[in-house]
């Protein structure tokens, strides 16, 4: 079985299996953006369900840029390792690895965490999402750098505090993303114009964390195969950029696509066709795979364990990348290495309100009730209400909760 198949990486280090959990923010820092014992439970439970990578949720570069309530947060002058060092070694002997994702929002901070956003350039959010987003300003060379420097940072400490690898949120509309992307970054100096000075940006990124890491711990980025927005980033663009990012030695790119504008990530407006078959983004994945000569990763939409193999099996993709399968069902992995003909459970939920279902992803709260669960040490609810998880979730972060929009 392909998915059972260990992978050695450009630097050298080997997965266990084409397995990967995909990010999903757990939003459960405790005050200090502390990383405690939950974030533990939660990826050991991870681990021994099988997964042969767990990246983790977004974690931030700088405290005064959150994405969303409770980030844990690597920054100079934090003192958080310890919580690090707990949860990196939450897996244990089982041979598996966890990645820390780093991010920094850009503009994309909802209104009631900051309305100092940044982003490469001072462009406001479409209606209605410019309700709950504040116009950015635009950052000046001075906060460029200074951006690029903490990524690196950053990396440093995950690798210091024992995790497996790193990896560089450049999808779904955040920063790195916001300076690739023709619509939000209109800058007229070396960060903007061409697509070679948008990707400026993220080469910088990556280079700031190669010189902190060196050259044998695993770099990744998850990047859009496309914005799939009017005036976004292209997939022509998104070939030439993975194409130089493979060049310069990252060790995994991960595919997905869409922004919170577009949030086609979860399968969200991308049409009824893309929707029914499974991964909405490997039309676009299969080139960029023929593009690099870096393993190449895709998620969103995997559901079966036999379509994965065949996608597998057909070079289209080196690894599987999962999320909501692994937030209801943990051990998912394991029993799709034990070779059952497996599908995910996992179902479009609803409000029962379309307008509401249009205009509010209320599924990411119910997820994140179901993380929350488990690193509790209890079982997810397959079968939960998303009022009873709104309920649960607006009990343990409070109203903050409603402002996740995500992903
Ligand atoms: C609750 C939740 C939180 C998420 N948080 C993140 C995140 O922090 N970083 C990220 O890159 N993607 C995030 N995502 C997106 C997932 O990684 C993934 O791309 C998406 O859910 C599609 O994969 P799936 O169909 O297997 O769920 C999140 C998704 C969910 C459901």
């Amino acid at each position: 079985m392909k998915i059972a198949e260990p992978i050695r990486l450009p630097c050298g280090v080997t997965l266990k299996n084409r397995l990967a959990k995909s990010a999903m923010s757990e939003n459960m820092a405790k005050p200090g953006y502390f990383a405690g014992q939950e974030f533990y439970n939660l990826y050991k439970r991870w681990a021994e369900g099988g997964i042969g990578l767990s990246i983790s949720g977004n974690v931030m570069i700088d405290r005064k840029h959150l994405g969303e309530a409770n980030n844990v947060v690597i920054e100079e002058g934090l003192d958080n390792h310890q919580g690090l060092k707990e949860w990196a070694s939450a897996y244990g002997n089982t041979g598996n690895q966890i990645w820390v994702q780093l991010n920094h929002p850009g503009r994309q901070i909802p209104k009631f965490l900051s309305t100092d956003n940044v982003s490469a350039s001072a462009v406001p959010f479409d209606k209605p999402m410019d309700t709950m987003f504040a116009t950015p300003r635009t950052l000046t060379e001075g906060e460029i750098l200074d951006i690029i420097q903490r990524f690196g940072y950053a990396a440093k400490v995950v690798k210091d505090c024992g995790f497996g690898g790193v990896q560089i949120h450049g999808a779904h509309g955040y920063l790195v993303a916001q300076f690739l992307s023709p619509k939000t970054n209109i800058r007229e100096d070396r960060w903007g114009g061409s697509i070679e000075n948008r990707m400026l940006f993220v080469i910088e990124v990556y280079n700031s964390i190669r010189k902190n890491v060196g050259e044998k711990f695993p770099v990744g980025i998850k990047i859009n195969t496309a914005d799939f927005q009017k005036g976004g980033f292209s997939h022509e663009e998104a070939i030439q950029v993975t194409k130089k990012l493979s060049t310069l030695g990252i060790d995994l790119i991960e595919l997905s696509g869409g922004t919170y504008e577009k949030p086609t990530m979860t399968g969200v407006k991308v049409k009824e066709s893309t929707q029914k078959r499974e991964a909405y983004f490997l039309e676009y994945a299969k080139d960029i795979k023929q593009a690099v000569n870096c393993p190449i990763m895709v998620t969103g939409g995997f559901r079966t364990g036999k379509f994965m193999e065949e996608s597998l099996d057909n070079g289209d993709l080196d690894m599987v990348g999962l999320a909501r399968p692994v937030a209801i069902n943990p051990e998912f992995p394991n029993q799709l290495l034990g070779g059952e003909n497996v599908e995910s459970e996992v179902k479009p939920l609803t409000s029962g309100f379309k307008i509401l279902d249009s205009i509010y992803p209320l599924e990411i709260i119910w997820y994140t009730d179901q993380l929350h669960r488990m690193g509790k040490l209890k079982e997810p609810r397959k079968n939960g209400g998303i009022y009873s998880s709104i309920f649960n979730m607006t009990c343990s972060m409070g109203f903050q909760i409603l402002n996740r929009v995500r992903s």
